[in-house]
């Protein structure tokens, strides 16, 4: 296996079958991580203590990587089974008003149910967006006294929108900023440092599979945000046995149980690649694949919700064909053998660095196909 150090051999390492345009939904593991996770496994079979403190040592440098991705120190980051995970012990220990959009994907949306219902402390303020988008002027115009924190996705699951976050921490002064990044992580850059937690996970844009979760807690939201999921995992020193302490002042205090240092190895892997590879140079790329997607849409006629400006999309660009058009088109994707999500009358579709030539052919034939057999 070549090792990943640069944007070509980054590139080159996108060995899945052609037609696969849905890395919104799910990203098939890189090789790296691949066989990252055999060796690890064989390591786990040993028995042998230090080959097992060789596997553990993944969390260590699972958050380091994350934190370097962030701009900041990996004491306040926290590997978390998934992204609703850390969202969720960020929600549960906020008192106040908390402003979020309706449409933000459920990790969101119901913690923040959940937390108002269980609690009380916490007010969901729902903003239901027109087209869907947080942006600065609409966060502003909703923000109330009450307000104390605002909780926005870095890139929008449905339409693609990507937030500004420095502009958001304009808008909102002290008040706390909490970011679901899943969907953009490791792939634009963002001012992280404009928000206050950070969650996200590997499974999607890093390649890294499933339970390869992780969140930052920064200085204001250590301070205001209280542990109220915090378990055993959470405390400092060792196993904490016939005694209670408290929680650890750092973004340790957001755990609850061990880490799975077999995640931990994959999402270490991936993230390891795309430090060395570097986010800017992928973004370059990315949204060129994205403006490719675009590309099509436009020659076919197929109308596009996400944003044009490259600075507010990601990897997603979403397609919001006349409602009689959307079942042909999405047969049409289908009968070209491209995988993409369909919901709700939108084709989402999310290519991603590798996606090549050959997927790209088979998206602009479908589309053509498409158009051929369409009534206006
Ligand atoms: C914006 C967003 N947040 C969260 C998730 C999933 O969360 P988790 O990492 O807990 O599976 C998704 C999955 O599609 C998502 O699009």
């Amino acid at each position: 296996m070549i090792r990943v150090t640069d944007l070509d051999s980054y590139m080159a390492s996108f060995d899945g079958e052609p037609g696969y345009l849905d890395w919104a939904a799910f990203g098939p593991l890189a090789p790296a991580v691949r066989t990252e996770v055999q060796a690890d496994t064989e390591l786990l079979g040993s028995g042998r203590r230090t080959s097992i403190q060789l596997v553990d040592d993944h969390e260590r440098q699972a958050r380091e990587l994350v934190a370097r991705l962030i701009g900041t120190d990996a004491a306040q980051v926290v590997l978390q089974p998934s992204t609703t995970y850390g969202l969720m012990h960020a929600l549960y220990g906020i008192a106040g008003g908390l402003m979020l959009s309706r449409a933000e994907f459920p990790s969101l949306t119901v913690a923040a149910t959940r937390a108002s219902e269980s609690f009380g402390s916490l007010h969901p303020q729902w903003v239901d967006p027109v087209d869907g988008f947080m942006t600065p002027d609409v966060v502003r115009s909703a923000l109330t006294e009450d307000t104390r924190a605002v909780a926005v996705s870095l890139v929008d699951f449905r339409t693609g929108y990507r937030a500004d976050l420095a502009a958001l921490r304009e808008v909102i002064g002290d008040r706390l900023l909490i970011v679901d990044a899943i969907q953009g992580f490791g792939m634009v850059q963002a001012d992280y440092l404009a928000a206050d937690v950070v969650c996200g996970h590997g499974y999607k844009w890093l390649r890294a599979g499933r339970g390869t979760g992780f969140a930052w807690f920064g200085e204001r939201a250590l301070e205001r945000i209280a542990p109220v999921l915090s378990g055993f995992g959470g405390v400092d020193g060792g196993l904490p046995v016939d005694t209670v302490p408290a929680p650890a002042p750092s973004a340790r205090a957001f755990a609850v149980s061990r880490v799975d240092t077999l995640a931990a190895g994959r999402l270490a892997t991936a993230l390891r690649e795309i430090v060395d590879v570097g986010v800017a140079n992928i973004e370059s790329v990315l949204s060129e694949r994205a403006a490719d997607v675009m590309f099509f849409a436009d020659r076919y006629d197929v109308p596009v919700i996400t944003p044009r400006d490259p600075e507010r999309r990601a990897g997603i660009v979403t397609l919001e064909p006349a409602p009689q058009d959307a079942a042909p088109l999405s047969a049409s994707l289908v009968n070209h053998g491209l995988t993409v999500t369909t919901r709700g009358g939108r084709i989402r579709v999310s290519p991603h660095v590798g996606t090549g030539a050959d997927t790209l052919r088979l998206f602009g034939d479908a589309l053509a196909a498409f158009a051929s057999a369409r009534v206006w």
